[in-house]
């Protein structure tokens, strides 16, 4: 099959959680030779019965590719893993990275890059594994124009969409931002949920009804089949969902503006994992919000 890819680049990626073991099994069935590599070594066994070379360490892996891919967990484990990247990869490597990050964090990242003559491509993602297996992943991209260029048909044959933001941190900003209003219609649709169901509405009349208004945004459709079933099975965790929160409220105490709605996002998120559904998936929203509910009307 044709897959456009640049037969000169070698890929590695590293981060097999949910988004990168979607990528990299996106990558294989497109025809790249990748290597991967993943802190706890037995995610990356299924990708090596799927034709991937598994390395043991980053550095392994940074030292034998053009192009290090990393799709990691949070600020503490990116740096982490860029510090390894830095250490072992030959100059003029390119570094892309889809973790959601801080600004402050992708930015010693950059610092770090450049003291290794790394290229750096920030490129967070919206989308979840899902999406990233049906080819329609979006990557929120900023940094050098020549980085992009050089990720640009790695990008397109994971997903469809590319926005490029600016030379900087931008693509961090938006992606929080796009998580900040993502959380936000999660506790509303749950507010909203709660409240008709408690008013003799059936849910998949409001889900129905609400998915063709004004309000009928792509997640409130995406969350219609499981919330019918009532299934919380995750495809993004309460508890990343907090960690974004988390981010965009200390991006917005660095920048010195008050976001109301994402402090009260922040205190229903952490309330949610208190409760039990850290590990679930952040829709869980609603059954903790409907569990508070029951309990206030109860003598
Ligand atoms: N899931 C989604 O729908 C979605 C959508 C958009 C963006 N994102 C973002 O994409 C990133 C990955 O998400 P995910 O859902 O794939 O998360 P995940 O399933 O929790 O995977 C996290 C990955 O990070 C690795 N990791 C964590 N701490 C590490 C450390 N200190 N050193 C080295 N590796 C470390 C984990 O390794 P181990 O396997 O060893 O734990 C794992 O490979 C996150 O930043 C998330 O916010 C996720």
């Amino acid at each position: 099959m044709s897959s456009g890819r640049d037969p000169r680049s070698a890929l590695g990626l590293i981060g097999l959680g949910n988004m990168g073991t979607a990528i990299a099994e996106r990558l294989l069935a497109a025809g790249y030779e990748l290597s991967v590599h993943n802190r706890s070594p037995e995610k990356a066994e299924p990708l090596r019965a799927g034709g991937a070379t598994v390395c043991e360490t980053a550095r392994e892996l940074a030292g034998a590719v053009d192009i290090v891919l990393t799709s990691l967990a949070d600020d503490d484990a990116l740096e982490g893993v860029a510090a390894e990247v830095a250490s072992a990869a030959k100059p003029g490597t390119l570094l892309v990275d889809f973790s959601t990050v801080s600004p402050a964090a992708s930015a010693r990242v950059a610092a770090v890059a450049e003291g290794a003559s790394l290229l750096y491509l920030r490129a967070p993602v919206s989308g979840n594994p899902s999406v990233v297996r049906a080819g329609n992943l979006t990557f929120i991209t900023s940094g050098p124009p020549e980085a992009l260029e050089r990720a640009e048909s790695t990008l397109l044959a994971i997903g469809r969409t590319i926005h490029d933001v600016g030379e900087g941190e931008q693509a961090r900003v938006v992606k929080l931002a796009i998580n900040l209003v993502i959380g936000g219609l999660a506790e509303l649709m749950a507010e909203a949920l709660v409240l008709s169901e408690t008013s003799g509405v059936s849910r998949a009349a409001l889900l129905e009804t609400m998915g063709e208004s004004a309000a009928g945004a792509p997640f409130v459709q995406y969350k219609t089949e499981p919330l019918l079933r009532d299934d919380y099975a995750a495809t993004f965790t309460t508890r990343l969902m907090e960690k974004d929160i988390d981010l965009v409220l200390a991006e917005a105490a660095s920048a010195g503006v008050l976001l109301p709605l994402g402090s009260e996002l922040k205190k229903r998120l952490r309330a949610a994992v208190d409760a039990g559904y850290g590990d679930d998936d952040f829709m869980a929203l609603f059954p903790y919000l409907r569990d508070q509910s029951t309990e206030a009307v109860l003598p």
